[in-house]
């Protein structure tokens, strides 16, 4: 059993103290891999591991083909500018390879899983002699795991799964205690700059998660160019997420005078406080009519855009 750390019980500097102690308690002398998305999570945990570790931690960011438009080389800028070099490692082969065929939710995830952490990770862990992950999981992504609602990409003990035999190394999961609102905190203490610890959540599973059916590299391009649309006009409403979500099922719409059976998008925006639950924000239908005109006219092939006015529960965040 985790015990919780409630934002407001988080004594950020002790914290911090006890985590990098036990950071250096189970590194010792060797070295440790550190896994970077940009996502708020693996931003903290980078500083933190920076801190225990120093030079002996090697952070790499995984370009899975699955993250948001130009993310890999802003992330890449973004740490040099906090003195913290990031190796971007390509992957997007070993992904997409592993994604084909795939449609059910939970099997995608699964291939993300095992490319991530067995392929791509074992191959970075073997050849550095490393023999731990660092990586920023927390404590929303245990329960729903645990819950059976959602296998999160980056949950292995709490499922009996032992990531040294299962992998070849051990995980560190220095956040595992906190919740959203809590690691926001931590990462503002640890001298992330706003722009980076208020960033909205972004899954794992990155763009997979937001396409329902078979993740292809066409279907992540569309996928990609709504959620830019979707981040640029929403950005400034407050909202714990916002996304775009392409469906797999079309619809009947027209263009040029002709049939156009085409794809929908489906646009989410929530409030939130740590995604345990979530209701959607009312949004003013004229910002809604702003993305749907942008999303028809700029993403090809997409002739309905939807909003979801449904809670969660029932609902989730991420529709995959
Ligand atoms: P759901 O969709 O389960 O999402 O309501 C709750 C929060 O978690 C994020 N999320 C993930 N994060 N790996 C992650 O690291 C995952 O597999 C994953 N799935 C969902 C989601 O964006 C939301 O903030």
């Amino acid at each position: 059993m985790i015990q919780e750390i409630k934002a407001r019980q988080l004594n950020c500097k002790e914290f911090i103290a006890i985590q990098t102690a036990e950071i250096r308690a189970a590194v010792v002398s060797g070295t440790a891999i550190n896994a970077l998305s940009g996502g708020v999570d693996s931003s903290t945990v980078t500083m933190l591991g920076h801190l225990a570790l120093g030079k002996k931690l090697r952070t790499v960011f995984i370009d899975n083909g699955l993250m948001r438009d130009k993310e890999p080389q802003q992330v890449v800028a973004f740490f040099k500018k906090l003195g913290v070099k990031v190796e971007i490692i390509d992957a997007r082969d070993a992904f997409f390879a592993a994604l084909k065929g795939i449609e059910d939710p939970e099997e995608k995830r699964e291939a993300i899983t095992q490319t991530f952490y067995k392929k791509v990770f074992g191959r970075i862990v073997r050849e550095s002699g490393a023999k731990h992950l660092l990586q920023g999981t927390i404590l929303t992504d245990v329960d729903e795991t645990v819950a059976g609602i959602k296998r999160q990409h980056n949950v292995f003990a709490q499922l009996g799964i032992d990531p040294r035999e299962a992998f070849g190394y051990e995980i560190l999961e220095p956040l595992i205690q906190l919740r959203k609102d809590g690691v926001r905190k931590l990462g503002k203490a640890l001298g992330l700059p706003a722009d980076l610890f208020a960033r909205i959540p972004f899954p794992g599973p990155a763009l997979a998660a937001r396409v329902i059916g078979e993740a292809t590299p066409q279907r992540i391009e569309t996928i990609r160019k709504a959620t830019g649309i979707v981040e640029k006009v929403l950005k400034d409403r407050k909202a714990f997420q916002y996304l775009a979500i392409l469906h797999s099922d079309r619809v009947t719409g027209m263009r040029n005078g002709k049939r156009d059976f085409g794809m929908q998008i489906e646009i989410r925006c929530w409030d939130s406080l740590d995604a345990r639950t979530a209701r959607p924000t009312r949004l003013p239908f004229g910002l809604l009519e702003e993305l749907a005109a942008q999303i028809l006219k700029k993403v090809p092939g997409v002739v309905s855009v939807t909003y979801n006015i449904a809670t969660k529960p029932p609902s989730t965040i991420e529709a995959v």
